[in-house]
């Protein structure tokens, strides 16, 4: 199973941090932030990874990430040259993908529960979608599930009237058919291609499952808020010991 983490985007809601570098770059309290992410796909067994960054600062992941050997990772690159929304960033990866399953990681996104059952449960699922859900305080913030008797019914992008406080949270795991569900998209009002109408066709196919995250979950670059308060919480966390070889000390 292949890992991808997505690192483009603007970063324009932590202006001006992201002036001259780029968000996932930031540091979470003892962290550049991409760390983060990328410790959760190594504790999944997930090794070859991807990371799709804008064309301003693709040269610092480089710099800071090299090809991975140093993590005990295979690290590729690939650079999104406008940001196009996730799912856009996604089907630049389908070559690396070379048709297996995959995890997909947002580059600000921050967890403490291990994902490691949960791969193990995906590589078991014969096909379609997993994706995560979170109950937060603000749920127009993000995309929002819509569930009755335990199963989603809806997922919708940023509602103004959620239909529940379950966000979906930046981890989605795919099968290879993304990428033909990803070019029949059409971009949104935002003019994105949106990883939620992705979500949705696998929700129309009966071949999406989801499971509710336990622990925290932080995404760093909703607002200045939320990337000091997961620093916070990384730092009562056993992430704090996360050392720079990407183990836990
Ligand atoms: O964090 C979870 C939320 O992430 C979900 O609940 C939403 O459904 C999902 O749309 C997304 O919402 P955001 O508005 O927070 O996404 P944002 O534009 O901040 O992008 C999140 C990450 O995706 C960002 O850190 C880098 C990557 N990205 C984003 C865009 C727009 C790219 O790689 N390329 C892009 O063009």
């Amino acid at each position: 199973m292949k890992g991808i983490i997505l690192a483009g985007g603007t970063g324009s809601r932590l202006f001006p941090l992201t002036k001259v570098t780029n968000k996932h770059l930031l540091p979470v309290y003892n962290k550049p932030m991409i760390y983060y992410p990328l410790f959760a796909m190594k504790e999944a067994g997930i090794t070859n990874i991807m990371i799709v960054s804008g064309i301003g600062h693709a040269g610092s992941f480089l710099e800071l990430l090299g090809s991975g050997a140093q993590f005990g990772l295979k690290i590729s690159y690939e650079v999104q040259e406008k940001a196009g929304g996730i799912a856009q960033a996604l089907s630049l990866t389908e070559d690396f993908a070379n048709n297996e399953k995959m995890v997909v990681i947002l580059g600000d996104n921050i967890f403490e529960d291990s994902l490691a059952d949960a791969v193990k449960d995906f590589r078991t699922q014969p096909r379609g979608a997993k994706i995560f859900l979170k109950s937060v305080k603000n749920p127009k913030s993000y995309g929002v599930a819509g569930l009755k008797d335990g199963k989603i019914t809806e997922i919708v992008e940023k509602p103004q009237n959620p239909s529940s406080d379950l966000a979906v949270v930046g981890c989605y795991m795919y099968d290879p058919q993304v990428f033909d569900v990803i070019k029949g998209l059409s971009p949104s009002g935002r003019n994105e291609l949106e990883i939620t109408d992705v979500n949705n066709f696998y929700l129309e196919q009966g071949t999406l499952n989801h499971q509710v995250l336990n622990g925290f979950w932080g995404d760093c670059g909703e607002s200045f808020d939320s990337l000091m308060e997961s620093g916070k919480l990384i730092q009562k966390s056993r992430l704090a010991n996360l050392d720079e070889n990407l183990s836990i000390t």
